[in-house]
């Protein structure tokens, strides 16, 4: 992979506003020219050989969804910078918002789109295992794109479909509740209806859910959250 000096970088993220920080420093920054860089920091060494690409993943997955057909993200961009420990990715932005800000307008209607999506992507068997509202953007010309795209997969059967939309409904407090108001049932009869599953598929793929809803609250009696 290229490699960049820290100034070469410092050069790059100069006057760029930060997005997300993490422990190690700044990991998503939006540069003055309309550019996402993203940093990876190395965690895990086997002697010489980094162990866990992050930015691998990352690239590779960008470009297989392109190839699909899938709207994502289009590095530009990537490099290493040794001294920071880090290697970096550059995308332009996608001009838009991410489903979970645009649902703090009050607006739940947009999860029937994001339904219909997932629906989509599964037919072209892309599991996207990162799938919270967060990661799911709304462009400015209403069509839905995946971001954050280091933890995708290429294959998916029904297990892999139940688990994507239980952690939409259980990932985080705030979504949990637009899918109450939107109805969580009327999610699954919307994925359903773009899924092009078999009546035995639709059978184990709700069975799976219902499982997957049973074992969350077994797990979190206490927890604010209600499925009905
Ligand atoms: N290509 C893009 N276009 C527009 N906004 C983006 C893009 N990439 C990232 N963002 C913005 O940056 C935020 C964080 O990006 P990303 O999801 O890649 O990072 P992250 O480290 O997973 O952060 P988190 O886990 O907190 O979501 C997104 O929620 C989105 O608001
Ligand atoms: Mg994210």
């Amino acid at each position: 992979m290229k490699t960049k000096t820290k100034e070469e970088y410092d050069e790059i993220v100069k006057d760029a506003v930060v997005l997300v920080r993490e422990n190690f420093g700044n990991k998503v920054l939006i540069t003055p020219n309309g550019n996402i860089v993203k940093a990876f920091h190395h965690r895990k060494r086997i002697g010489s050989h980094l162990t866990y690409s992050h930015i691998g993943h990352f690239l590779k997955n960008a470009f297989r969804l392109k190839i699909k057909n899938i709207n994502t993200l289009n590095p530009i961009e990537w490099f290493r910078v040794k001294e920071l420990k880090r290697d970096v990715v550059i995308y332009p932005e996608i001009p838009g918002k991410s489903v979970r800000d645009y649902l703090a307008s009050g607006d739940v209607s947009i999860l029937g789109k994001l339904a219909r999506f997932l629906a989509c992507i599964h037919k072209k068997n892309v599991y996207f295992r990162a799938g919270h509202l967060g990661n799911f953007l709304i462009r400015n010309d209403n069509e839905l794109a995946l971001i954050d795209v280091c933890n995708v997969k290429f294959r998916l059967d029904t297990r892999r479909r139940a688990k994507s939309v239980a952690y939409l409904f259980f990932h985080d407090r705030t979504d949990h509740q637009a899918f109450k108001r939107y109805g969580f049932d009327k999610f699954i009869e919307e994925y359903l209806r773009y899924a092009d599953l078999n009546k035995i598929g639709e059978k184990c793929f709700k069975a799976d859910i219902n499982h997957r809803v049973k074992k969350y609250f077994k797990k979190h009696p206490d927890e604010s959250m209600t499925y009905l």
